[in-house]
């Protein structure tokens, strides 16, 4: 019994990709056996940006099928869709007002969500926010980075309070992420403190859970920013739905770093990138997969590594086709009722605490 608790989700707003399989949902599997684990489909988070009701509908059940078909099981482990619980929007409106505006202007992936498709300056964007975000006569004024964040919805900018809310709702103790959420739980551990030492101890302070391999896999188009969801080009990643076809034509165009050797280093981003994948779906450690590739190119090492993708995503297609809707929605549902009341204890607990009537 007693066993610690690690919490996690993703959104239902795009493909999902090799990305968030292998930097997130591969650890999920693993620690399921070992802590009591949560895992949540975040709705509230995906209409941070504009969504289509029947889409948003439709890749809820879907975020949910790809959980179940990578091994996640509802025996273990408690799944369900975040708007079912209400206490994770309740939460995080308290949080809120201890949350500061001046912790959530740090957030890079508000900063990068606001600024897509905007070719700025993020240096000068920084220091601009800090010296000018009151001076609204210069923002309005222009096309200026300013201007851009001024136009973006408050719920994007609010959105790690709601990450923090769904965390600390639960006492969860570790939350296995990729990189690019750490600094989310950074906050997440900020406001469970600030919390703490206003109103007395009532949050678990969370660790983030990370895998130094998979925590940060590339895009194939260009290893200098991360394989995304919202990428503009379906060259960036490799989507758990791609047919055998597309994921060789994606790893055929993949970019590589010049140089013809594989070599497994920090100079060699593009390639690096490549080895992980092919490491983690193979469980070969890079050092050998060089050691195979000696005095062999790229396109040998490509053609090997589309044979791995594919011999990872056939099966799991597969049994992406054994979950209809209506099953996995009573799994969905089953899972919020078990954890309805560790929700509901833990609000009523900070309600008490701040004052309210309960
Ligand atoms: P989301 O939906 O963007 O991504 C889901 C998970 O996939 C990981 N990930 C990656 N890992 C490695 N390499 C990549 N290229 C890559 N792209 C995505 C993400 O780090 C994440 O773990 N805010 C979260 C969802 C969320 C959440 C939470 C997570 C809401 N509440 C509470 C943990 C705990 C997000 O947008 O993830």
């Amino acid at each position: 019994m007693n066993k610690k608790r690690i919490f996690s989700g993703i959104q239902p707003s795009g493909n999902l990709h090799l990305g968030n399989y292998l930097g997130a949902i591969k650890n999920w599997v693993k620690l399921q056996d070992e802590y009591d684990s949560i895992f949540c489909v975040v709705d509230l988070h995906a209409i941070t940006v504009p969504q289509d009701p029947e889409r948003l509908r439709r890749q809820t059940l879907d975020v949910a099928k790809v959980y179940l078909a990578s091994g996640i099981d509802p025996e273990k482990c408690s799944l369900f869709i975040q708007s079912h619980i209400s206490e994770h929007a309740e939460l995080a409106w308290m949080l809120n007002t201890i949350a500061k505006m001046q912790d959530l202007l740090k957030m890079s992936q508000f900063v990068d969500k606001a600024m897509k498709g905007f070719d700025g300056r993020r240096g000068v964007l920084k220091k601009k926010i800090e010296g000018q975000i009151i001076n609204r006569e210069v923002l309005f004024e222009e096309e200026t980075e300013q201007y851009l964040i001024y136009k973006t919805g408050v719920g994007l900018f609010d959105y790690p309070v709601l990450m923090a809310a769904d965390i600390l709702l639960y006492d969860t103790e570790l939350v296995p992420v990729g990189k690019d959420q750490v600094q989310h739980i950074e906050l997440t551990r900020t406001l469970a403190n600030r919390f703490n030492k206003k109103f007395g101890d009532t949050f678990v302070i969370p660790k983030p859970y990370t895998t130094e391999v998979g925590q940060n896999i590339m895009g194939l188009d260009d290893p200098t920013k991360k394989m995304s969801k919202s990428a503009a080009s379906e060259y960036n990643y490799i989507a758990l739905t791609d047919d055998k076809e597309t994921v060789k034509r994606k790893i055929k165009k993949a970019v590589t770093d010049s140089g013809s050797e594989i070599i497994y280093s920090n100079d060699k981003p593009a390639l690096k990138n490549l080895i992980n994948i092919y490491s983690l779906l193979s469980d070969i450690p890079a050092k050998e997969i060089e050691k195979r590739y000696k005095g062999k190119g790229y396109a040998d090492f490509k053609t090997d590594l589309a044979d791995i993708v594919v011999s990872f995503i056939r099966p799991f297609q597969e049994k992406l086709k054994e979950y209809d809707d209506e099953k996995v929605l009573e799994i969905l549902r089953a899972g919020a009722e078990k954890v309805r009341p560790l929700a509901k204890k833990k609000l009523d607990e900070v309600k008490k605490r701040i004052g309210f009537i309960i």
